[in-house]
C-alpha cells in the first residue's frame, strides 16, 4: 500500500504516468464522460486548516468518479478533543478506502499513515503541498512541455510549497531559483534534497527571475503563522512579483500562485491577472491530477 505525504514518495515514471493519466481524465470531464473507477469507493477529508480548492477538488473528484465523500474538521470531530491520531487513523480507516489529511506539523500525518490501513494522501501540512505542486506540474506541461531542465523561480517564503519544489526538482531534473527575505530561507534539511544540484539561492528577487521559465510565489504567511503576519508583512516587503520581475524571465514565461493570492501583497494585480498568469488553470487542474491520483492509489496503473 502506497500513501502520498511528500512529492518524492512517487519516482519519475510514476509521475509521467500521473500527467498522461490526469490528462485523460481531464478530457473526459469536458466532454462529460463518465470515469466511475472509484465506484462505491469512500473518502476521508480531514481538516485542520481551512480550505476552498483542496476541499473541492477532492470532494467533486471522488464524486465524478464514482465514489462519495466524508468530510471532517477539528471541530466537529473528536479530533479537536484530544483523541489520539493513531486512534483516528486505525478507526477512520477501517470505514473508508482512501484519506485525504490538511493539518499542521508533518509528523502528525505520518503518525496517522503508519496506523491507517487505507492510502493517506497530503492535502498540505506546515511543510509541504505535494498535491499542488502536482498540479503546478501538470499545468506547465499543457502549456510548455516537459519541465525537465527548464528553471522555476520561487519568490518569497521558504514554505511548504518551496519546499515542494525543491524535492520535485531534484526527482524530475529541473532547477529552482529561490529567494527568501533573510530569516525565511528554505531548509534543505526539510525537503530533503542533497546538495544544490536542483536548486540555488539569490538574495535578489530580480535576480532569481531571470531567464525562468515560470514564476511564483505564495502567500506571505502561511496558515498557522498568522500571529508572525506584521513582521512579515515588513519583511517580504521586496518579494512581491511585479511586471518587471516577469520581463526579466524568459520571453514565454509562466506565472503561477497556488491561492488565495492577496494582490498587492506577494503579487501585483497585473501579474497574476495578466497575459502570462496561468493561476485558473492551476486551480481547476487540482481536480484532474486529484483524481489521478487517488486512482493511482487505489487501483495502480491503468490502461
Ligand atoms: N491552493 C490550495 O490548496 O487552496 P485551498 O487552501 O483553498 O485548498
Ligand atoms: N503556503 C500556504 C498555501 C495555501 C494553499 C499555506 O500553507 O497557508
Amino acid at each position: 500500500m502506497k500513501h502520498y505525504l511528500q512529492f518524492k514518495d512517487f519516482n519519475a515514471e510514476e509521475y509521467s504516468y500521473l500527467f498522461a493519466r490526469a490528462a485523460l481524465i481531464k478530457q473526459k470531464f469536458k466532454t462529460y464522460e463518465k470515469h466511475h473507477t472509484l465506484l462505491d469507493r469512500t473518502l476521508a477529508m480531514i481538516f485542520e486548516k481551512a480550505s476552498t480548492r483542496t476541499r473541492v477538488s477532492f470532494e467533486a473528484g471522488m464524486y465524478q468518479m464514482g465514489g462519495s465523500v466524508v468530510h471532517l474538521t477539528t471541530g466537529d470531530s473528536q479530533l479537536g478533543r484530544s483523541e489520539p491520531i493513531e486512534d483516528s487513523a486505525k478507526v477512520i480507516s477501517r470505514m473508508t478506502d482512501i484519506v485525504m489529511i490538511r493539518t499542521f506539523e508533518q509528523t502528525k500525518i505520518e503518525r496517522f499513515a503508519a496506523h491507517s490501513r487505507v492510502p493517506v494522501i497530503n492535502g498540505l501540512t506546515n511543510e509541504f503541498h505535494p498535491c499542488q505542486v502536482l498540479a503546478d506540474i501538470f499545468t506547465f506541461i499543457e502549456h510548455r512541455g516537459s519541465i525537465a531542465g527548464k528553471t522555476v523561480a520561487w519568490v518569497g517564503d521558504g514554505n511548504n510549497m518551496a519546499n515542494t519544489w525543491l524535492q520535485a526538482a531534484d526527482l524530475l531534473g529541473f532547477m529552482v531559483h529561490v529567494s527568501t527575505p533573510g530569516g525565511y530561507e528554505v531548509d534543505q534539511s526539510i525537503a530533503g534534497v542533497r546538495g544544490q544540484k536542483s536548486y540555488r539561492v539569490f538574495s535578489d528577487p530580480l535576480q532569481a527571475c531571470e531567464g525562468a521559465d515560470l514564476v511564483t510565489t505564495d502567500v506571505w504567511t502561511s496558515m498557522g503563522f498568522e500571529a508572525e503576519n506584521a513582521t512579515r508583512m515588513q519583511a517580504f516587503a521586496s518579494w512581491r512579483v511585479t511586471s518587471s520581475m516577469m520581463a526579466a524571465a524568459a520571453p514565454d514565461a509562466l506565472f503561477m500562485h497556488c491561492l488565495p493570492a492577496h494582490r498587492g501583497e506577494e503579487v501585483d494585480a497585473d501579474v497574476i491577472d495578466g497575459p502570462q498568469s496561468v493561476v485558473w488553470d492551476e486551480a481547476e487542474n487540482r481536480l484532474h491530477v486529484q483524481k489521478a491520483l487517488m486512482e493511482y492509489l487505489l487501483l495502480g496503473q491503468l490502461q
